[in-house]
């Protein structure tokens, strides 16, 4: 190994034995959009069963279910009408019972989806609390006059995340109830101490069923400012990933409130009353890398912490496929999220333009995007249908199923195509959910051909799909396949240290090192349309997983890479 890189490689920080939760790799269902077994076009969890043979052969460690309780499917299940029941379009208790019994006998965890922020307008505590003023329930959710003189302006100027005032007037009682989403979505009371409670006692009954773990829904939204102050004013139309300022607010009294960080640790403390397994929390929160440690507390062990167990890191969803863009996102991570905090790669997930459309849909750079995403130093979650490179279907708004797209269909669509042309956000979440692509049978196998999926499925699924896939070593999901089961088996993959290794004369070239007790893994990727042939860097390595299947990356004691070529190598360590 030439000197450089001897010099840069540093010893490993990281020898101990992490929680299961740090080292798995999650796969997200959107339950609707997965396997129908009933025949109706819907998805659902018996349909959901018979393909958990085909997540644990891809190598899927956890799975995580988009909501499938009672719901009024408004915003298809993001609208709560009973936290523990099932709605009946995806199945029974019994179903969800079996569901969860059936992950576990495959030695997989369950991820449910908790959505604590709101609940479906047709709860029946928002039925009650709506019904008066004195109504018990009516404290359960935010309630204020309007502005004076005559209460007809909404209280405040908040705006919900989507756009427009969260206030939302109702005449029968001549008062606002604050909705940070969606109208039919009004927030709940978390002042009040019997809706604690209640949510408190609602994550208990799931983790008593045996749940693992839960993603929680924006819960960075959960406390807004009690003396309503405005929000100030801010330059800035759509949030970005990392920023919640949006519609011209800079959000300080309505997302990320400073009761928000005591309340996740509050909700740390019931998953702590868990363990064998221990429970897990992700976050769901667009925010400041600072901002998101926060959200997990401060370290108390070697490898934990006293708030959330992880947050969605959604700096790399749109970042360009470049070596420069990914190293400075690694370093940011490192920098903030270095142990016992842990980054999460998230490249696309039912709320966002599919990766690999971002990417031109190219496969070869979704392999090179994937064996990132599958050997950088954090949780991966991989979205149903990115593990065979399932393209985004563009959809008109008009006729769309999702409320976001429905509220912003008066927009011309040449104005839609203008602020969606770079990808980086969505204004129709239909495109992102159409039908998974399990073959090439009328309606791509989720459902019976005579029967129309609740979306349609997107064109390409001929030849996009499981089973050809399945029947071709050179493909997508086979890439996915290799890297899991290599990164569950190699413990610098799953729980090494990593270490960004320097490359001046390539500029398309990210190195990194992954170091655990006596391993050490290196993976190479090369970020262009050409090839890359490097000076003498190693006496000795061994080729663990290649992005082309009979390419000849290590040469005597060079690297050549073909374009958009990535490749992970074990070299040898000093004394082994
Ligand atoms: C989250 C979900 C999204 C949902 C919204 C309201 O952002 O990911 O799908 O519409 O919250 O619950």
């Amino acid at each position: 190994m030439s000197k450089s890189y001897e010099e840069s490689r540093v010893p490993d920080r990281n020898p101990r034995n992490l929680p299961w939760w740090k080292k798995t790799a999650v796969y997200q269902i959107y339950p609707r959009s997965f396997m129908d077994s009933t025949g109706n076009g819907i998805g659902d969890i018996s349909g959901i069963i018979l393909k958990l043979d085909y997540l644990q052969d891809l190598g899927i460690e956890t799975i995580w279910f988009s909501p499938f309780f009672s719901s009024p499917q408004a915003d298809h299940g993001y609208d709560v009408s009973n936290y523990r029941n099932i709605a009946p379009e995806y199945g029974t208790m019994a179903d969800c019972d079996r569901l969860i019994q059936e992950v576990h006998n495959r030695a997989m965890y369950v991820v449910f989806d908790m959505v604590l922020n709101h609940t479906s307008d047709k709860h029946p505590w928002f039925l009650e609390s709506r019904s008066s003023q004195e109504n018990p329930k009516r404290d359960w959710y935010i309630w204020r006059d309007g502005q004076k003189p005559g209460g007809k302006k909404p209280p405040t100027n908040w705006k919900a995340m989507v756009g427009g005032s969260g206030w939302h007037y109702d005449e029968l009682t001549d008062q606002w109830y604050w909705a940070q989403f969606l109208p039919f979505q009004p927030d709940l009371n978390y002042r009040n101490p019997d809706v604690k409670r209640e949510m408190f006692d609602t994550v208990r009954f799931w983790l008593d069923k045996g749940i693992d773990g839960f993603r929680l829904d924006i819960i960075n939204t959960v406390f807004e400012d009690e003396e309503l102050r405005n929000n100030p004013f801010a330059w800035r139309l759509f949030p970005s990933e990392d920023d919640d300022k949006s519609f011209f607010q800079n959000k300080i009294y309505t997302i990320n409130h400073p009761d928000n960080f005591t309340f996740v640790k509050e909700l740390r403390s019931v998953m702590d009353e868990y363990s064998d397994p221990e429970r897990f929390l992700v976050g769901e929160i667009t925010s400041s890398l600072e901002t998101l440690k926060r959200y997990c507390g401060e370290a108390v062990s070697e490898t934990q912490t006293n708030g959330l167990h992880l947050t969605f890191q959604f700096q790399a969803l749109n970042a360009s496929l470049d070596a420069n863009t990914f190293r400075g996102i690694i370093s940011k991570y490192e920098h903030y999220l270095a142990e016992p905090y842990m980054p999460t790669w998230v490249f696309s997930n039912h709320d966002q333009m599919r990766r690999i459309s971002k990417l031109g849909n190219d496969m070869d750079k979704a392999k090179l995007n994937v064996t990132l995403q599958l050997t950088a130093r954090g949780v991966p979650f991989i979205y149903y249908g990115e593990e065979i490179g399932m393209f985004n279907h563009r959809f008109p708004l008009k006729g769309a199923q999702d409320p976001v797209a429905l509220k912003y269909s008066w927009l011309p669509q040449f104005l839609v195509n203008l602020l969606t042309r770079n990808g980086a956000f969505s204004l129709n979440r239909d495109e992102c959910r159409t039908p998974m692509q399990w073959d090439s049978s009328a309606n791509a196998g989720i459902c019976a051909a005579d029967m129309e999926p609740w979306l349609p499925v997107e064109p390409r699924y001929e030849t996009i799909n499981v089973e050809s896939e399945e029947s071709d070593p050179d493909s997508l999901l086979h890439c996915y396949k290799d890297l899991l089961r290599l990164r569950r088996k190699t413990p610098a993959l799953h729980s090494g240290s990593i270490n960004l290794l320097d490359h001046p004369t390539h500029k398309s070239l990210l190195t990194y090192e992954r170091n655990h007790n006596e391993q050490t893994v290196q993976i190479w990727l090369n970020f262009s349309n050409r090839p890359i042939q490097t000076g003498e860097v190693m006496d000795s390595g061994a080729l663990l997983f290649s992005t082309l299947r009979n390419s000849n990356p290590l040469q005597a004691a060079s690297i050549y890479l073909e374009p958009y070529q990535g490749v992970v190598i074990e070299t040898q360590t000093e004394g082994s």
